[in-house]
């Protein structure tokens, strides 16, 4: 997937009901007044940024940073709209583990679906806990690729095309080590909650999953045979009733104030 590509499928899966569903949980962790400041670090194309900035309203400020400079140039195009309505959502370059701000100054940070890509968690976490303000909420939404399952139909293949999922995605099981990331930094009220996703349209699921990549990945490795592969796919394609789940992890904390 080239950049571009990259950027049309983040923003196809912002957009699904059930993505739709658990972003919304994850602002309303955040705690988010008008006249706030909030970061949303790995922000993409924009598309969360760009919703908490109608709820800071004119008087607040929403920080999107990415390493990607192609995703933040096609968050600033998209966000058009939202700075003719006077919104202030500014796109910067940043690395999560080393963040370009001082010390408490966002009244809430959030990151979702990137610390399973990060190198160290730990330090990126450091970062975040340390831009919030004290009393300032930091939500984490990610992924337990662990939990994949395609329920209906059943194909011995299936488990075994998901198998490669620790070789495409760096913190793989990254949801499920969520609680522990904010316990260990010692965080006030930790709220996690578990959200079960389903998807039961093989298209949109196949386009969401990436089944093409993963099976080609699993080809590759030698874990799968290509004509396995067409088989496993028009059975799940074919299938009077296909469902595929994923449990994704939102953990919320609150930054201890110092005494
Ligand atoms: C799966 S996308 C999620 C994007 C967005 N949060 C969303 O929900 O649509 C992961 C994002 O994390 C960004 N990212 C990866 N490593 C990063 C890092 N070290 N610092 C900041 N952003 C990073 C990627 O460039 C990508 O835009």
């Amino acid at each position: 997937m080239n950049a571009q590509e990259y950027s049309a499928y983040l923003k196809n899966v912002s957009v699904l009901p059930q993505v739709e569903a658990y972003k919304r949980q994850t602002y309303a962790l955040l705690n988010i007044r008008e006249g706030g400041t909030y970061l949303d670090m790995g922000c993409g194309t924009g598309n969360d940024a760009m919703r908490i900035a109608e709820l800071t309203g004119t008087t607040g400020e929403v920080i999107g940073i990415d390493t990607s400079e192609e995703r933040l140039e096609e968050a600033r195009v998209q966000a058009a709209p939202y700075y003719a309505k006077g919104l202030s959502i500014k796109f910067q370059h940043g690395d999560a583990h080393c963040l370009p701000f001082a010390d408490n100054v966002f009244d809430g940070c959030r990151a979702d679906r990137v610390f399973q890509h990060l190198q160290d968690p730990i330090q990126a976490f450091a970062e975040m806990a340390r831009v919030a303000k004290p009393e300032g909420n930091v939500v984490i939404s990610e992924p337990d690729w662990g939990t994949l399952r395609v329920t209906e139909p059943y194909h011995p293949l299936t488990e075994r095309v998901f198998s490669i999922l620790p070789n495409g995605v760096r913190n793989w099981r990254m949801g499920n080590d969520l609680f522990a990331l904010f316990r260990h930094a010692d965080f006030e009220i930790v709220n996690l909650t578990v959200w079960e996703d389903e998807i039961q349209n093989f298209e949109t699921a196949k386009e969401v999953f990436r089944f093409e990549y993963l099976a080609t990945m699993a080809m590759d490795a030698g874990v799968v045979f290509p004509q396995q592969v067409d088989e496993w796919m028009r059975t799940l394609e074919e299938a009077e009733k296909f469902c595929i789940s994923l449990t994704m992890f939102i953990a919320c904390g609150t930054k201890r104030r110092v005494s």
